[in-house]
């Protein structure tokens, strides 16, 4: 049997749908080089802005959220704000690895402030280097915020429509929009994106989050000089919110391209996202983790998965899983038919012993007579 693991979406062919998320294993060029020989179907580079020396990031950004019995990471709280390289060096990055890599699908994230003639600059700009598509990060909950960038924006559907409207007008390439999972309903964003034109929805980006207490010190962590702020949450713990805002997102725009984010480490975490309505699917915790080479074997758990099915190409079950959500009432009135029909059959099976054992008396009696 053989089984194909790439996808078009939007236009551009991937050749499987694992994409790095936009976050440090896209950092520049050189790294996102790397990544393309290694066989990752796409990239979506570190988010940059058009103006880096407002960003100040500090050390350390990051804090990890261990198993109690074991070194394993369960979830990762990071504090790191956008990319502090300059404008200029991504234009010649991103240029570069379109001329080395024509045939490989580059994602540039890009983010500005709250102003028409930013958010289009950047995306005329950037276009021109040849990228295949922007991601807009209207999503990272912390640092950006602060300065009404971000989840600031992700946050209200009204905003989200505006700025996404603002890139698409400019842009000549597909535009994806990079939810917050820091609202009620990730559906109202997202339709939001959808209504002003987007091209697709990548969700999610971290959860607002404190990882912990030192209990020596008493500061939350992690610390800077003593002090915090909460930061987003990523890796595996915060997979099961991440499938269950796909699949909402998914269920209220059928057929919408959704890149799935949050927590994907393996092959099989994968295939859930592509059941709920996935089409592609996105790594950065995993990677910085378990390294680029991980690429391997997330394609061979895929496509062992893919075996045991017997499906030979993604679209087969991307959405698969998606009639079998309902409510809680439907869910109750399910399981009392159930019941109620394994009783009728036990009563027709009861039935039937009563007619056999009358069958079998009568024989005896019958048998007895004519001894
Ligand atoms: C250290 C770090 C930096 C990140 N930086 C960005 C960023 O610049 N832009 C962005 O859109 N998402 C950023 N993210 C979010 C990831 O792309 C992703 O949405 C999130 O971490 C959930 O996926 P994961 O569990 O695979 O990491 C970052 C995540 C981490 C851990």
């Amino acid at each position: 049997m053989s089984i194909d693991l790439s996808i078009t979406v939007n236009g551009m062919r991937f050749d499987n749908p694992f994409v790095l998320g936009s976050g440090p294993p896209g950092t520049n060029g050189k790294v996102i080089a790397r990544s393309f020989d290694l066989g990752w179907g796409g990239m979506v580079c570190k988010t940059f802005s058009l103006d880096a020396s407002k960003v100040i990031n500090t050390v350390p950004r990051y804090a990890k959220l261990k198993a109690r019995e074991s070194d394993e990471v369960i979830g990762f709280e990071n504090i790191e704000l956008i990319s502090d390289r300059p404008f200029e060096d991504w234009i010649d990055d991103l240029t570069q690895l379109k001329k080395q890599y024509p045939d490989r699908i580059l994602i540039a994230s890009i983010m500005e402030e709250y102003r028409k003639e930013a958010w289009q600059e950047i995306v005329r700009k950037v276009q021109e280097t040849g990228v295949d598509a922007f991601e807009l990060n209207l999503s990272c909950p912390h640092g950006l915020p602060e300065r009404k960038m971000g989840m600031a924006m992700g946050e209200n559907p009204d905003i989200v429509e505006e700025v996404v409207g603002w890139a698409k007008a400019v842009s000549k390439i597909p535009v994806w929009a990079k939810m917050t999972p820091n609202v009620g309903s990730p559906t109202a964003p997202a339709g939001a994106a959808l209504r002003a034109g987007a091209d697709g929805i990548a969700m999610i980006n971290t959860i607002l989050s404190v990882v912990g207490v030192d209990l020596k010190t008493l500061r939350p962590m992690p610390t800077v000089e003593g002090y915090t702020v909460p930061g987003g949450y990523s890796g595996q713990a915060v997979r099961p919110i991440a499938l269950r805002q796909v699949m909402e997102v998914a269920r209220a725009h059928p057929g919408v391209e959704i890149s799935g984010i949050g927590g994907i480490e393996t092959g099989r975490d994968a295939a859930q996202f592509m059941l709920l309505g996935a089409s592609t699917v996105q790594v950065c915790t995993g990677a910085m983790l378990r390294g680029y080479e991980m690429i391997a074997e997330l394609k061979a758990e895929l496509e062992g998965f893919m075996r045991e099915h017997g499906f030979t190409n993604l679209r087969e079950f991307i959405g698969k899983s998606l009639p079998y959500f309902s409510t809680h009432h439907d869910l109750g009135d399910r399981q009392k038919a159930a019941r109620e029909a394994k009783e009728s059959a036990r009563a027709k099976a009861r039935g039937r012993d009563a007619e056999v054992w009358k069958g079998d008396i009568a024989k005896e009696a019958k048998d007895l007579a004519t001894n």
